[in-house]
């Protein structure tokens, strides 16, 4: 069914392709960038992945102002405004963010100060509140294959005077290009590579499946769940799978344009109320919580869950099933994937396995019932119901 109205963008331009790092310098000269500052972080510079980077960059005659590698595993304003002087301090004219989400955010924190400057970065938290183009460019250069925010306009910054993680979400934050290298994720560890893939997986799902979806975004997500299905399980045995990490890297990149235009649900909420109360790290969350959230959701999207039977098992067993079958059997299909996981690298199919324990799901589940996320879930649900469904996932 055809929303009565809605909107859709995806304005990043996408590079995808063993090689596409080369093709930075030619992005950068059309966005008129001469002398760009780099962000990255201490263990991409000493593995190796900034340097590809930095050599394309010299190799493309573009002047790098300062390589700020000092990015956190958090981001906190601290470090945004910090890079932000070191921005204006070595005059440079463009961003390239090398890195996974926390140094994506700090980038795109560095575009509000340095585009909305003088104004109070408390100010400008929330949706849809930074008016106007940024206009300092970003190329986005994602290592991990999971979070999409190589195409998103949200960032998480933490103020750690305050101890909250502030949220900021703009069409105006999303980065002028996102470049899938399969080389930058290469070394991802077959765990991480898994429990990043299955935060992809989720996002597509829940776009999907979420009161936000359009046809737009429901194209992406499919696209997206039929590259997981395809290609995860290749990444996780082999990293040096060209291929399948290219694939891996689409799939992150399609998932994020669906969930960032459709919005997630009830999985990220419980998610971000697992990473708050336990630090458990957002892909094993996403992993352990999926299968169960589908199961909450099934009485409000089990039309939508069924449709995605055949990108989450393929034809031949969407066929073979009965329609009135087809939504049980996508969740089955996700507890297969998962199982899979579990079998090849330990990925978690509990939360008692990420270190939560049944005392902590209340104040879980009052977190969840309360963040954004839920917002846009099909069904509603009440602090009670998710824990429930929290208890199902112990
Ligand atoms: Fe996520």
């Amino acid at each position: 069914m055809i929303p009565a109205y809605y909107e859709f963008a995806n304005t990043a331009k996408v590079l995808s392709g063993e090689g596409a790092i080369e093709n930075i310098p030619f992005e950068l000269r059309n966005l008129r960038c001469e002398r760009v500052l780099v962000v990255t972080n201490k263990d991409l510079r000493r593995l190796g992945y900034a340097d590809i980077v930095l050599s394309a960059l010299a190799d493309g005659k573009i002047e790098v102002g300062a390589v700020f590698d000092d990015v956190p595993v958090d981001s906190s304003v601290e470090v945004v405004n910090e890079v932000a002087r070191v921005f204006g301090e070595q005059r440079c004219d463009g961003l390239v963010a090398v890195g996974g989400g926390s140094v994506l955010d700090t980038a795109k924190g560095v575009r509000i100060v340095l585009s909305a400057g003088g104004e109070d970065l408390m100010e400008l938290r929330g949706a849809d509140r930074l008016i106007g183009r940024f206009l300092t460019p970003l190329v986005a250069v994602p290592t991990t294959a999971g979070t999409g925010s190589e195409v998103t306009g949200v960032a998480v910054i933490k103020d750690t005077e305050r101890h909250v993680k502030m949220a900021f979400a703009s069409f105006n934050l999303v980065p002028d290009v996102a470049v899938l290298d399969p080389r930058m994720t290469a070394g991802l560890p077959p765990r991480l590579t898994a429990s990043t893939g299955m935060d992809a997986l989720t996002h597509a799902v829940e776009a999907f499946s979420c009161r936000q979806a359009n046809p737009l975004s429901d194209g992406y997500a499919r696209a997206a769940i039929d590259l997981v299905r395809g290609y995860l399980p290749r990444a996780v045995e082999n990293g040096r799978d060209t291929q399948a990490r290219l694939a891996m890297a689409n799939a992150a990149l399609l998932a994020g344009v669906s969930f960032s235009n459709a919005m997630v649900g009830i999985v990220h909420a419980m998610g971000h109320a697992c990473g708050g109360a336990a630090n458990v790290p957002h892909g094993d969350a996403m992993a352990v919580l999926l299968p169960h959230g589908m199961k909450f959701n099934l009485a409000s999207a089990g039309d939508r869950y069924a449709e995605l039977l055949l990108h989450l098992a393929g034809s031949e067993t969407f066929a073979a099933t009965p329609k009135a079958e087809r939504a049980e059997a996508a969740i089955e299909a996700v507890r297969a994937l998962l199982a899979s996981l579990h079998e090849s690298v330990g990925q978690p199919v509990t939360l008692a396995e990420c270190g939560i324990t049944s005392e902590q799901l209340p104040e879980i589940a009052r977190a969840a019932a309360v963040d954004g996320a839920i917002s846009m879930n099909p069904r509603f649900a009440s602090a009670d119901e998710i824990l429930e469904v929290l208890k199902a996932a112990l």
